[in-house]
């Protein structure tokens, strides 16, 4: 078939079955996003994990010097609404163990070697990063030498930023 034959052959198809050869368009197209979708899907998860290898090699960022910024400085809303907020989640995951005020004195600490940590003792807990806390209570205290300090993997984001908050407001002495 000569080229003018094919060109002319395929006018006539598209006049003659319009609907049906938009819809071939339209479906080529949406095949090709979702490809393009997918792929980019795959290249971000890829980075998060490189991001979490890096993260749990830890050694690697502490000889390379100071953590990236935006780790160390996790931003926390430090306003009554959010650490009213952090208070009642604390009230009823970490207050158990740490007291409702932080002291270290919750029901089950009785059983507890070592106990836990004092959140009122600005002079210890003013040093911890708000990305630091993050990760002992999202991963658990077992990666940082305290196996009985439990991680939370289920709360949100969000949700362990106000915990933060509450933690930061048990502290006379915080400073953000
Ligand atoms: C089963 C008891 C238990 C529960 C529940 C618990 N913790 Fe802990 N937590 C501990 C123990 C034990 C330690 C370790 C004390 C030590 O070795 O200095 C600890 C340590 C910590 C530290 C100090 C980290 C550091 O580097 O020194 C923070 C902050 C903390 N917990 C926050 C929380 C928050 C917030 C919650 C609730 C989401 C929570 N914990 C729930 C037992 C618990």
């Amino acid at each position: 078939m000569e080229y003018q034959e094919i060109h002319d052959d395929l006018t006539s198809y598209i006049i003659n079955h319009p609907v049906k050869y938009l819809m071939k368009s339209v479906i080529s197209v949406a095949v090709l996003v979702s490809f393009v979708t997918l792929a980019a899907a795959f290249a971000s998860c890829g980075g998060g994990s490189d991001k979490l290898n890096q993260d749990q090699q830890g050694g690697a960022s502490a000889t390379a010097g100071a953590p990236p910024a935006a780790e160390a400085n996790l931003a926390i809303d430090l306003s009554p609404e959010h650490v009213a907020l952090g208070q009642a989640t604390y009230h009823t995951t970490c207050a158990p163990c740490h007291g409702e005020k932080g002291k270290g004195d919750g029901p089950a600490a009785v059983a507890l070697n070592p106990k836990p940590r004092d959140h009122s003792n600005g002079v210890y807990m003013d040093k911890l990063s708000n990305d630091h806390i993050f990760k002992v209570i999202t991963q658990g205290g077992a990666a940082f030498g305290y196996p009985t300090m439990p991680a939370q993997p289920t709360l949100k984001d969000d949700t362990v930023k106000n915990v933060i908050a509450y933690v930061r407001s048990l502290s006379a002495t915080y400073k953000p």
